[in-house]
């Protein structure tokens, strides 16, 4: 299915082989989605997923996983595979590994997908965006400071209060601290008061909600910082249990694809208002590891009787996105409190992207069709959205992919490596 124009509608500047680049004015729509199907045909795109640390040859030595490891291997290929449908010709799947940047320049590669959560150690999240910078490959993914940043929840939830959006109260703690004693801790007396609980017990970079503990009270809170740090080896967090409800909403950039017609938003775009169903006991909803998520598990709100809910979860994406200068997909998780107050729960730089199956879905894929979007219309908004900033903002980081839009369709010089 050949989602993009070739050669119609191009502008003639283009036509002409005079490359230039423009601002990120509301006409520059049409002369990106010619420059896109211009790049469709040369432009060689590597999706990253996650490198196994036990790989012969991925790291000097292996190590450990302070956020549990995964290798999204599946999702890269999914990833991989709308773009191919969508008209991109030169597509393959890299592990994030030692030796990515050796396999970026053998392939040619010309712009990089992050779809990796790291290989191991600490801010793993940020170590590839991070390669990335240093070896001068564009990316869609968020720069290592962000990654890093929108991973850590206690550096995510400390910006979160500074720029006064609601979260669950919380305390960080290290074990090198020793036990925790919330009788006589200070930092959690002003933090908690008598709070007697419950409480919930986290790492500070997880997925999945995994480690993530539900804590009756507060006797019990020591064991379960225990067993948090047993499993992780960093610091974890403690929170108020908010008992409510639970969301989820989504946010990228302005640039949108529908039916492979693209759109600028007025603002950034906020889709996939869900409310997380959780059985009657189910105090943490369950990890995907252990329970797929299914449809029914995430149902969308309803316009019609919850304009509200949508709305505060509408503003509330835009403006962590434009507030963190967040620059691509995000997904929130927020739960409400017994009153139905929201609070943000986190942040997560790289929300599931799994092309949806039957009645399993991403939670992100479950809002596309409200949104007059397929799955293929989210990565092309996602590619479209950073090949526009990439030429209007950050030019002189993609003088390459300039060059390529100068030659004619189909000459770029290839190297030895196969195109997948
Ligand atoms: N303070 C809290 N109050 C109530 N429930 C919570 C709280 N913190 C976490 N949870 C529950 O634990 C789950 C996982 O927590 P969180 O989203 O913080 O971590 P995660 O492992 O990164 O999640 P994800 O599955 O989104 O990757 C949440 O979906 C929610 O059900
Ligand atoms: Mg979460």
């Amino acid at each position: 299915m050949e989602l993009l124009m070739w050669e119609d509608g191009t502008p003639a500047m283009m036509a002409r082989g005079q490359f230039s680049y423009s601002s990120r004015r509301r006409t520059r729509v049409e002369e990106l989605q010619a420059q896109l199907a211009r790049l469709a045909d040369c432009m060689r795109i590597a999706v990253i997923f996650g490198g196994d640390k036990r790989a012969p040859g991925a790291v000097i030595n292996p190590t450990h996983n302070p956020r549990s490891w995964k290798s999204y291997e599946s999702v890269a290929h999914d990833i991989a595979a709308a773009l191919g449908r969508i008209g991109f010709r030169h597509v393959t799947t890299l592990p994030d590994d030692m030796r990515l940047g050796e396999r970026l320049q053998r392939e040619g590669i010309h712009l990089a997908w992050l779809n990796t959560g790291g290989v191991q150690g600490i801010a793993s999240v940020g170590h590839a965006p991070a390669l990335l910078e240093m070896l001068g490959v564009p990316y869609v993914g968020h720069n290592p400071l962000s990654a890093a940043t929108l991973d850590n929840k206690n550096v995510l939830k400390r910006d979160l209060v500074l720029a006064g959006i609601p979260t669950a109260s919380f305390m960080v703690w290290q074990r090198l601290r020793g036990p925790l004693d919330p009788n006589h801790n200070p930092t959690f007396r002003a933090v908690f008061g008598d709070d007697q609980g419950p409480f919930v017990v986290k790492p500070v970079s997880g997925r999945a909600s995994l480690n993530v503990l539900y804590v009756e009270s507060v006797d019990q809170l020591d064991d379960a910082v225990d067993e948090v740090h047993a499993a992780t080896e960093a610091p974890l967090l403690i929170e108020r249990y908010l008992s409510g409800r639970e969301y989820c909403i989504a946010v990228c950039g302005e640039i949108v694809a529908r039916q492979g017609q693209l759109v600028r938003c007025e603002q950034p775009f906020a889709f996939a208002a869900v409310e997380r169903v959780l059985d009657r006991d189910e105090h943490i909803f369950t990890s995907m590891d252990h329970r797929p998520i299914t449809v029914d598990r995430l149902r969308l709100l309803d316009p019609a009787t919850e304009a509200g809910e949508i709305d505060e979860l509408n503003q509330l994406a835009r403006r962590i996105y434009c507030e963190f200068e967040v620059e691509t997909l995000i997904r929130l998780d927020v739960r409400a409190d017994q009153q139905g107050r929201m609070f943000v729960l986190e942040a997560n730089p790289k929300p599931d992207l799994a092309a949806p199956t039957g009645e399993r879905t991403s939670i992100v894929a479950r809002g596309l069709r409200a949104e007059g979007m397929t799955y293929d219309d989210l990565i092309l908004s996602l590619l479209a959205d950073r090949i526009d900033i990439l030429f209007t903002e950050r030019r002189s980081m993609v003088s390459h992919l300039g060059a390529l839009l100068q030659q004619r369709a189909g000459s770029a010089p290839r190297p030895g490596a196969s195109d997948g």
